[in-house]
């Protein structure tokens, strides 16, 4: 992450609590269901494992090419290549590890129904800053999978929310990383007062 440079970003205003939009980067298994037409062809099924670190989560989510490990001796391993990890760093950051950027995404409370989401693309220091494969890239994560797919999906929730039509919301344990974070986000708020 120390030799990584901004290569290009955007911000956009979301019409969801802010922790909503943590939720969805906290978890893989949305991917089989809301990613289905963008990602997740790349990945496995139930690929994700996830730690808690203090009140941060790392999760990992393995990609198909990971089946290759199987024929190959470890020290020919390649973590990066064949799984997404990504990280919760508490309160409001996300990092995840794509095979060769780090999208890093801030999102600041504005509001209890609204959001500003920042998403930044990381890249090597060493990489062509101008090669439009970059653009291609960060345009396909960017728009398509965290607009119209993560933040569209929070933005339905919120309105499901604020209808009051669920009294209760069930977290499995594929998604445990999400009860974690509203645990810690409870004991914030107690020891603020
Ligand atoms: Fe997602």
């Amino acid at each position: 992450m120390s030799e990584h440079v901004v290569r290009t970003g955007d911000r956009r205003r979301a019409n969801c609590n802010w922790k909503l939009v943590v939720d969805a980067f906290s978890e893989g298994c949305h991917l089989k269901s809301l990613h289905k037409d963008s990602v997740e062809p790349f990945f496995l099924e139930h690929g994700t494992v996830f730690a808690k670190l203090g009140r941060h989560s790392r999760s990992v989510g393995a990609r198909k090419a990971i089946l290759e490990a199987r024929a190959l001796p470890q020290s020919q391993w390649n973590l990066r290549a064949w799984t997404t990890p990504f990280y919760t760093l508490f309160p409001n950051n996300m990092l995840v590890f794509h095979p060769d950027w780090v999208s890093r995404i801030t999102v600041y409370s504005d509001g209890t129904d609204h959001c500003e989401v920042q998403h930044d693309m990381l890249i090597p220091g060493d990489a062509d800053p101008e090669a439009g494969y970059w653009d291609t890239s960060f345009r396909l994560i960017n728009e398509q999978v965290f607009a119209a797919e993560d933040i569209a999906a929070c933005e339905s929730i919120q309105r499901m929310a604020r209808s009051g039509a669920d009294s209760e919301w069930p977290i499995g344990g594929l998604e445990t990383p999400v009860l974690w974070f509203h645990q810690h986000i409870r004991e914030a708020l107690q020891e603020a007062g």
